[in-house]
């Protein structure tokens, strides 16, 4: 057996921090306290930055100041700014507001479909339908979500072939990239190989990224498995912020720094500062007054 790695010579991060990150945390940030974030983040050299969500303040209070904060925030040159958009008004909104791009986020379960946006699986679909329509009229990047595509709080296990039918739909409605979410961070190696498999075999991998939460410990290990399957786009959250609302006291997101640190000692090329990026995950921990929940951060602070 070879232990030559065959991944790719770069990859591309979606940096969650504003939006999955901040979704989660119990303590509110200011319109200027997420501001300082993103626009720290810019600087690091990271291309797209989930800024925030145009949903329902009652299901996620977290977000309701998105319009303010993508108003607010100074735009670097070839920085993409996106947001979720789950129907035509938070489109309309995130349009108004100056997203670069936006987000329309479904699932492979369709207990968490009901309980995350309140309709199946299918009517998602048609709910996001318009959503990608108008976009397009727009000339707007949509990306696409799809959630609990390696197990679900409600339902356990999820066939692969459930996630291969949400993101062939995605994809053909005009998502230009399918983000693979494992929600609860259940996945394994082996589950994240035998997906992959799977929709490898009939979607580009192109179009394919992977969204890991490390609430056991697997996601780095998982993302290994996609590098190897020639994945190159991944999502992760500055300090690891964010938790998981379905098993308490867990960490939540992949840590951007750990992704990073992984990244840049295997020689593939993301074109962030490491250094800098350390340094958002510290001061936005203090501020939030966590503890840091990227390891690398924790490490290399001096
Ligand atoms: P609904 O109740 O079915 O829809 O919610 P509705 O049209 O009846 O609206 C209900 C209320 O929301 C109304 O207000 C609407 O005006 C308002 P009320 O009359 O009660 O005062 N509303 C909105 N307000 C602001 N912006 C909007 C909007 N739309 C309706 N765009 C809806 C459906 C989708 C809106 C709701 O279920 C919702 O907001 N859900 C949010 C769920 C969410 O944000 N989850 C977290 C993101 S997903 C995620 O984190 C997973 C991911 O990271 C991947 C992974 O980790 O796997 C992406
Ligand atoms: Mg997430």
């Amino acid at each position: 057996m070879s232990l030559v790695l065959d991944v790719p010579n770069s990859v591309s991060i979606v940096e969650v921090g504003p939006r999955d990150g901040l979704q989660n945390e119990k303590t509110p940030l200011t319109v200027e306290d997420k501001v300082t974030l993103v626009n720290a983040l810019s600087d690091t050299g990271l291309q797209r930055i989930e800024a925030g969500s145009f949903v329902s303040p009652k299901w996620v209070p977290q977000m309701a100041n998105s319009s303010q904060v993508l108003a607010s925030i100074r735009r670097k040159d070839g920085v993409i700014y996106s947001a979720l958009t789950p129907n035509l008004r938070g489109f309309e909104d995130a349009v108004a507001a100056g997203a670069n791009e936006v987000a329309v986020f479904g699932a492979a379960s369709e207990s968490f479909s009901q309980k995350n946006i309140n309709c199946s699986i299918e009517q998602s679909i048609e709910r996001f339908t318009p959503v990608i329509e108008a976009a397009k009229l727009a000339g707007m990047p949509v990306r696409g979500y799809v959630s609990c595509v390696l197990g679900c709080p409600y339902e356990g296990a999820i066939s692969p072939q459930a996630v291969l039918e949400v993101s062939k739909t995605l994809l053909s409605l005009g998502c230009y990239e399918v983000s693979l979410g494992d929600t609860i961070g259940v996945g394994t190696p082996k589950k994240t190989s035998q997906l992959l498999s799977l929709l490898l075999s009939q979607l580009p991998m192109n179009n394919l990224a992977l969204h890991m939460h490390d609430t056991y410990g697997q996601a780095l290990a998982n993302v290994l498995i996609g590098l190897q399957h020639g994945i190159s786009n991944f999502d992760a959250s500055v300090a690891g912020l964010g938790g998981c609302p379905y098993a308490k006291g867990a960490s939540g997101n992949l840590a951007t720094e750990d992704l990073l640190y992984m990244l840049s000692n295997m020689d593939i090329e993301t074109g962030v500062d490491l250094s800098k990026l350390i340094k958002v995950g510290h001061n936005i921990s203090v501020k939030l007054d966590r503890q840091n929940g990227a390891k690398a951060g924790i490490a290399l602070s001096s």
